[in-house]
């Protein structure tokens, strides 16, 4: 072959432009994920504060608990891929609100709502997207609020504003809803029908328990004694 030591030169440039590129988005993502992680530390941080205040104020925590976690890049790649949207650092960015995530599971209904509603009402919080699937529950019977906000995380040399998915919800909800994510994902075959009608009727059946729940504890509040 004519041209074989020519044909070699391109091929070790293209090696380390490869690596260079890697290296490029190993970065950005490293980048990403410190910026992100900083964003679900102050809104898991702001909520923390609301929940201290209503014991403080109310003897009431409103928040059981609360978990977050950071979509890895697997699963931003695959739903990159499903979306048909470009893989990249900066289409991630640029497409996806559920990068950080934060789960905040309540105590009664009341206090999904006003958690929500304190957090939404603070003037660094923006809302992007909200889905009330507590009024509007899906057809397999899920239940949560969810809601999409963009914060602004203070960095030394600039301000990124970083979309944070929060799914507020109460213990019944989220006991429904971690069993039915299992058995999604346990079963290699869709769920057959009855199954799917069994498992609404148990939704329905915990949400009744919410209810009853907490028109107890209003029962009991409107009994204690005022200072
Ligand atoms: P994604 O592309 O999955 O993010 O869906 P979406 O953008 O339409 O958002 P949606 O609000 O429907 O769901 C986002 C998240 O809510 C999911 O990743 C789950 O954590 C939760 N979720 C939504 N629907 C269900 C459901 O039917 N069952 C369970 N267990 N979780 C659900
Ligand atoms: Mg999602």
């Amino acid at each position: 072959m004519k041209f074989s030591h020519i044909q070699a030169f391109p091929e070790i440039f293209s090696t380390a432009a490869r690596e260079e590129q890697i290296l490029s988005n190993l970065d950005g993502y490293l980048q990403l994920q410190q910026v992100y992680k900083a964003a679900i530390s102050e809104i898991t941080t702001k909520l923390t504060i609301l929940d201290e205040e209503f014991r403080y104020r109310y003897d009431h925590n409103p928040i059981h608990h609360m978990e977050s976690r950071l979509k890895s890049p697997q699963s931003i790649v695959l739903k990159l891929k499903k979306k048909e949207w470009d893989i990249s650092i900066d289409s991630a960015r640029r497409n996806l609100t559920d990068i950080a995530g934060v789960r905040v599971i309540c105590c009664y209904i009341s206090d999904v709502y006003r958690i929500a509603e304190l957090l939404l009402h603070q003037d660094d919080v923006l809302l992007l997207r909200k889905t009330d699937y507590i009024k509007d529950p899906k057809p397999n019977g899920y239940r949560s609020l969810h809601v999409v906000v963009q914060i602004p995380v203070f960095l030394s040399d600039r301000t990124e504003r970083v979309p944070v998915e929060i799914q507020f919800r109460t213990e019944a909800m989220d006991i429904w809803a971690s069993l039915e994510h299992q058995l999604r994902y346990k079963s290699s075959l869709n769920v057959p029908d009855d199954l799917q009608a069994q498992l609404q009727e148990c939704a329905e059946e915990l949400a009744n328990i919410d209810r009853k729940m907490l028109s107890i504890y209003k029962h009991i509040q409107s009994m204690s004694p005022k200072e």
